[in-house]
């Protein structure tokens, strides 16, 4: 590259101070980490910091409920997020916390600033005091009816049922998640950031491109109602004290945002890097925040609004991406779903989970599903029989033709398609098409290994005469693995380093992919990556459900998000399970099915609702003679499937655990079929 470096900013939400890094987080980070690492092979001057989120009610209860100092509890948890962050490969160049010297001092200032450009209100309101906890209870403690569509238990500052916003005394019948009194309503004096005075600017803002479409228009609604954002709270808090106002402190969403500037500074002083030169109102360096979609409107209004009025500089853009589902369903603590980096380490290796990010990502906003068969299939078909394959199939034919690569590979062509892509895959990576880039990858891979079983060096390497031919067949064959150990070295470090020792060579850079590896002296070579077992994946979610025994009550305060339900909670409402019909049902004709070694065909009568076909995997415990005649419970609602034997039209309930140890019959004392069962 012979322009100059870029200067990039890059950073991920800051995790908060309470829990453990899980799955859910881990797209973001390894996304943001994919991203940082390709700039920098790009020999981009690129930066990448986090800090832990050290603030806030959440962490202050948690440390007390753990009988510790909040200091003692956010140190706890900042050396683990380190720790399962530099075992995935994440490489921040700073990882720092919010409850630091610098980040005072920033919130200080940028508080100071808006302040004396009257961009700070104060106003006197009706706050909701816990009278049993004595204490001010802020947005995320108060629980209650939604005020516009009536969604019971939302959080006391927005629904997740229909989106809206507002403070915590419209909410309908409120209770205190601290303690579950009533909350009563409190005068207090607060202060306010003034948004609405930033409707000019974060209209232009929001349009500039520095978005992707879906939160743009998001965002676009959100100006229609902008209010004073409150930015103070009240003692008992852990935070930042406001100079001027005892007793009351900086919300931590105030001061978590310049925990991003708060790093970069540190960084700066240990580097004797210019600060100023980022973060001037009109600086060249470019500037990107990594987002999960859940707090858009922080990284979106707030943020930006917040720089302009201290005179700084906006971000560049704001890379928003979807939730982690598991298995198509929300990560779930006894589904054993709800999956800690920690017990994910303890089990498989990280190169996997960033490979299947990496083959999944887009650059939109979609929610990301982490199938777990297809994790272990896409990450054995693609790295270990494609990529990895190709090493593994001709590596050893050159040590023993004389361990050096030849002087021309025998298949120009072939090398050169893949030199060729550099450029295409180097613009899906910096557009986050990361699923793109690996087809790309992929394809490559296959023609390589199209090539390979073509000419079969295994069996030339058996005739006499033909060393150079096997070797050039190699250099052929190596070429192209180092060029897609290149390629994927933002996603697979670790699988580019096994590479580089393998055939001998100094660390990677993109600009090497216009070169190639001839009469090298190459390494013995070794297994670089293992296959996906199945049972580890297993032995991962055994381990997740127990050490997630039953999902706390959500309180707000014992599983400690500050702000949203956590993702784990599968917990149904009484009005879905209504929604299941259960009918009791007489089993009028019970038959073996043909070929089926543990079905039997059920023929029920559902009263009015009629008669069903169901498909049962009762026959290891019941004999069709046995169930003729009897009740049972029929989930009468659910979708007919179609199966290999017939259509199955209902689910027949059963009591144990499987096998001969199963038990469906309902006392038939009085049931009626199609009778309504509880
Ligand atoms: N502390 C705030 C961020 C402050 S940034 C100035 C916070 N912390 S968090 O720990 O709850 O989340 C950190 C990041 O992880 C957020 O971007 C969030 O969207 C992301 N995720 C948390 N759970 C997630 C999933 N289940 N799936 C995908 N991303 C998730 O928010
Ligand atoms: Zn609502």
């Amino acid at each position: 590259m012979s322009e100059q470096p870029r200067k990039i900013l890059v950073t991920s939400a800051l995790p908060y101070a309470n829990g453990p890094i899980h799955l859910g987080h881990l797209l973001e980070y390894i996304q943001t980490d994919i991203w940082v690492r390709f700039q920098k092979l790009r020999g981009q001057r690129c930066t990448y910091v986090c800090a832990d989120d050290a603030h806030g009610t959440a962490i202050m209860l948690k440390a007390e409920e753990k009988g510790i100092s909040p200091e003692q509890q956010i140190a706890e948890v900042k050396a683990d997020h380190e720790r399962d962050f530099a075992d995935f490969q994440i490489r921040f160049d700073n990882y720092y916390s919010t409850h630091s010297p610098e980040n005072r001092q920033f919130s200080e200032m940028i508080f100071q600033r808006n302040k004396d450009a009257g961009y700070i209100v104060e106003k006197e309101i009706t706050q909701l005091y816990d009278p049993e906890k004595g204490m001010f209870l802020s947005d995320r403690f108060v629980r209650g009816t939604c005020p516009k569509c009536k969604a019971p238990d939302q959080y006391g500052d927005n629904c997740e049922v229909c989106g809206a916003t507002y403070s915590p005394s419209e909410l309908i019948e409120p209770y205190s998640a601290v303690s579950g009194a009533t909350p009563v309503e409190k005068q207090t004096t607060q202060l306010f950031f003034d948004l609405p005075q930033f409707e000019p600017m974060l209209r232009e803002w929001t349009r500039s491109g520095s978005l992707q479409e879906g939160v743009a228009n998001k965002l676009q609604e959100w100006i229609e109602e902008l209010h004073p954002w409150d930015i103070s709270r009240e003692a008992p808090y852990f935070g930042f004290e406001i100079p001027g106002y005892p007793g009351k402190y900086f919300y931590v969403w105030l001061d978590a945002p310049i925990g991003y500037m708060a790093s970069f500074k540190n960084l700066c002083e240990r580097e004797g890097w210019d600060f100023d030169d980022y973060w001037k109102a009109d600086s060249d360096a470019e500037l990107y925040h990594f987002i999960g979609k859940d707090i858009i409107n922080f990284h979106g209004l707030f943020w930006p609004a917040m720089l302009e009025g201290a005179g700084l500089r906006k971000p560049t853009a704001i890379y928003s991406h979807g939730f982690v589902t598991v298995n198509g369903a929300k990560m779930s603590k006894s589904r054993g779903t709800f999956i800690m980096a920690r017990t994910y380490l303890d089990h498989l290796d990280p190169e996997y989970l960033r490979y299947y990010f990496a083959a999944k990502l887009n650059s939109r906003v979609d929610d990301f599903d982490l199938n777990l068969e297809d994790f272990a299939q896409r990450v054995n078909t693609d790295l270990v029989g494609k990529v990895v394959n190709i090493a593994s199939r001709t590596g050893n034919f050159v040590k023993k033709f004389g361990g050096v690569l030849a002087a021309q590979p025998d298949n120009p062509l072939l090398v050169r398609e893949a030199q060729e892509a550099a450029p295409r895959i180097a613009a899906f990576y910096e557009q986050r098409e990361f699923g793109k880039a690996m087809r790309e990858i992929m394809a490559l891979a296959d023609h390589a290994n199209g090539y390979i079983a073509d000419k079969a060096p295994w069996s030339l390497a058996k005739e006499d005469g033909k060393d150079r031919e096997v070797l050039e067949i190699c250099t052929t064959a190596l070429n192209v693995f180092r060029l897609l150990t290149l390629y994927l070295k933002p996603v697979l470090p670790g699988l580019a380093e096994r590479a580089e020792a393998f055939l001998d060579i100094e660390p990677m850079t993109w600009g090497d992919a216009d070169q190639l590896l001839l009469e090298h002296p190459i390494n013995k070579f070794k297994p670089l990556m293992a296959r996906v077992d199945m049972a580890h994946i297993e032995a991962m979610l055994a381990d997740s459900r127990d050490t997630n025994p039953a999902a706390p009550a959500d309180n707000g305060a014992d599983n400690g998000a500050d702000k949203k339900k956590d993702a784990e909670d599968d917990t149904i409402t009484i009005d879905d399970f209504l929604k299941v019909k259960l009918r009791a049902a007489r089993v009028t004709k019970a038959q073996h099915v043909e070929g089926a070694d543990k079905l039997l065909q059920l023929t029920l009568d559902v009263g009015e609702l009629g008669e069903r076909n169901v498909f049962a995997g009762i026959k290891a415990k019941y004999a069709p003679e046995d169930l003729e005649g009897k009740m049972v419970v029929l989930v009468a609602n659910l979708a007919p499937r179609k199966m290999k034997f017939g259509v199955s039209e209902g689910m027949v309930l059963a009591a144990g655990p499987g096998g001969e140890d199963i038990f469906i019959l309902s006392p038939d004392s009085g049931a009626e079929p199609g009778m309504e069962v509880r």
